[in-house]
């Protein structure tokens, strides 16, 4: 039996819905709003100005991917446009742009209003400082125009969306051309699932046979490797991990 008969690829609104609770949920464990007495506030800003803010940026395991991507060293020095799907609370794309010049940068995901307000993150204080657009649009409908990004970054995202596939459509449609995409995804496979059982914030299950079969007819791959279930970051739960860096080829299939 192949196992892709028993991996989800796209679940209901009401069902994404309860996941992005979920999700929200747990980044504002990490996040406590912070107290708005007069006081606090008051203490706040005089370290702000003082350049003495104790903000960390926040990590997902973005340095983790960063390490498996190689440190993301065959993107181009310079890129005009680039975006994060799903970027979550603290974002790849702060690591990514490090060292690099990015004339447009964008953070896209549904909770994006939520995660500007961790103050002291990367996040929001990039938009505070117009270093960054954002976007709360979900991917599944994506407002940017076709073939406008250089570059379109969607890491550890597909099995929190409604609907993979249609993501995996949007990320390659506003690549542009030559432009460059990153993918980076934990895997499932039938006995995972089974393994594993129902998972509130993970409603999706994707295996790299269907990442492939998105992937490979519209980007030249130049980084394309799975990691096993040990280099992984849950073995327990995923057989493998999906790391993808490609350039988009000129002439892509029709979406
Ligand atoms: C585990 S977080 C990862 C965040 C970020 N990519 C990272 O690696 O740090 C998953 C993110 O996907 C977002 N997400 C869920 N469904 C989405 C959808 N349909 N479109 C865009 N983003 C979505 C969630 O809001 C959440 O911020």
């Amino acid at each position: 039996m192949k196992s892709e008969q028993q991996l989800t690829l796209a679940v209901s609104e009401e069902r994404w819905r309860q996941a992005q609770e979920w999700e929200a949920a747990f980044w504002r464990s990490q996040n406590p709003a912070p107290a708005q007495t007069l006081t606090a506030r008051a203490k706040r800003l005089v370290k702000r100005l003082l350049g003495r803010t104790s903000a960390s940026p926040g990590d997902d395991w973005n340095h983790w991917w960063a390490e498996k991507f190689d440190g993301y060293r065959v993107l181009p020095q310079r890129m005009e446009r680039a975006i994060e799907l799903g970027c979550g609370p603290y974002t790849n794309i702060r690591l990514i742009a490090e060292g690099r010049q990015m004339n447009e940068v964008w953070c896209s995901d549904p909770l994006v209003e939520h995660y500007l307000t961790f103050e002291e993150r990367w996040l929001g204080q990039a938009w505070r400082r117009g270093t960054v657009e954002v976007d709360d649009h979900p991917i599944e409908e994506c407002p940017f125009e076709s073939d406008s990004f250089d570059l379109v970054v969607m890491i550890n995202v597909l099995d929190h969306v409604r609907d993979a596939l249609e993501c995996l459509r949007q990320a390659a449609r506003i690549a542009r051309p030559g432009g460059w995409l990153v993918v980076g995804q934990d895997l499932s496979n039938a006995e995972d699932v089974a393994r594993t059982g129902e998972d509130a914030g993970h409603p999706i299950r994707i295996d790299d046979a269907t990442l492939d079969a998105a992937l490979l007819p519209e980007f030249e791959a130049v980084l394309h490797r799975v990691l096993t279930r040990e280099e992984g970051r849950n073995p327990e739960a995923h057989y493998g991990t999906y790391l993808f860096l490609g350039r988009k080829k000129a002439e892509g299939h029709p979406a």
